[in-house]
């Protein structure tokens, strides 16, 4: 393992923000902290990066306990959210700067940055300003700036929120791309699910300080552990065990042992499945045409339930239909 945090814990102000709180990053690994505003993802990728200062727990890269190493000394490239570029330097200054910090010589900085800025799609646009480059330009010229030391890891905190949904996509590859081209183990934070889906090898899915569920971004969609996570990542319908017991019993046969009260089943809305039919329980309140895919909402004994279909399925409102599931998965409530 290149990266381990051990039990990290930290309070501001008697407050709770992170609570002992571990996972390791393994030496090519694209890590995603994924959670809501608030649920401690900046505090804890500063204590990675030395800024901050953990009340408790441990820090080791490689075989080195890093935990109070102070910042300067980690070599952990760092990409904001909002630009934090220098406004008063050029491209090229802006990537040079960690390398003159570190008095490289005039000759080695000015080649090495021109070819980052090639790397990551500015070649060319080393004099620019950054007020004379895009949102997306200027990430590019930070993520660069960030690589210029040959970091020991990237730390990304939101790098791409600031930016439309175009720009983030493309971005996004392109950052997954040079990632695994360097071979460089990378933490990003973020609260998009579609993000660190796309992007992850390993999310890290966080609440209020805790770790909810660490696994693939397929782990998390198909084998969500608690309610939380099947609620973030993606679209869930969470059916109590009582319900499940009424309308689809096959599911609790593979109910884990405990109370009835502690589990619920968790249906991704593309695993339900609905027939037409005059008999069913369950009849069409609204769908929703997206093009690719209908979104329906089912009225089912008292419930809703969200289902969807192929775009070019038909349902009327009001339609009486009979309900199946492929797939389920119990989740603690
Ligand atoms: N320097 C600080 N002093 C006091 N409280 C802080 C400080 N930094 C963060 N907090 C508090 O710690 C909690 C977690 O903050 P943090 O910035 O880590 O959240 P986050 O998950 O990054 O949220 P967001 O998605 O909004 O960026 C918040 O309640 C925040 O107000
Ligand atoms: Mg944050």
């Amino acid at each position: 393992m290149h990266l381990r945090i051990h039990e990290i814990s930290k309070a501001w102000g008697g407050h709770t923000v992170l609570d002992r709180v571990s996972f390791a990053a393994n030496e090519d690994e694209f890590i995603c902290l994924l959670g809501p505003s608030g649920c401690g993802k900046t505090t804890l990728l500063r204590i990675v990066a030395g800024l901050t200062a953990p009340d408790a727990g441990r820090i080791t890269l490689g075989d080195r306990d890093i935990t109070s190493l102070p910042a300067r000394d980690r070599r952990m490239g760092l990409v904001f959210q909002t630009y934090s570029l220098f406004p008063d330097m050029t491209a090229a200054a802006n990537v040079g700067y960690p390398m003159r910090l570190r008095r490289d010589a005039a000759a080695t900085i000015a080649a090495r940055a021109s070819d980052l800025l090639e790397r990551v799609g500015l070649g060319g646009l080393g004099a620019r300003f950054p007020d004379e480059l895009s949102g997306g330009q200027q990430q590019r010229v930070a993520l660069a700036r960030a690589l210029a030391t040959e970091p020991a890891m990237l730390l990304l905190d939101e790098p791409l929120s600031a930016l439309d949904p175009a720009i983030r996509g493309q971005l996004r590859s392109e950052i997954r791309v040079l990632q695994r081209a360097l071979g460089i183990p990378t933490i990003m934070v973020t609260h998009d699910q579609e993000e660190a889906l796309a992007m992850a090898d390993t999310i890290v899915c966080m609440n209020q300080g805790r770790i909810e569920q660490t696994g693939t971004p397929r782990d998390l969609y198909e084998r969500p552990r608690t309610r939380f996570v099947a609620e973030f990542v993606g679209r869930a319908n969470l059916l109590p065990t009582a319900f499940v017991r009424e309308t689809l019993p096959g599911f609790l046969e593979r109910r884990p042992p405990g109370s009835e009260s502690t589990f619920e089943l968790c249906l991704r809305p593309e695993d339900v499945v609905i027939r037409s039919d005059a008999r069913g329980e369950a009849v069409v309140e609204e769908s929703v045409f997206l093009g690719n895919l209908a979104r329906v909402t089912l009225a089912w004994r008292g419930r809703k339930l969200l289902a969807e279909l192929p775009g070019n399925s038909a349902l009327a409102r009001g339609e009486p239909v009979s309900v199946d599931a492929l797939r389920g998965a119990w989740v603690c409530s």
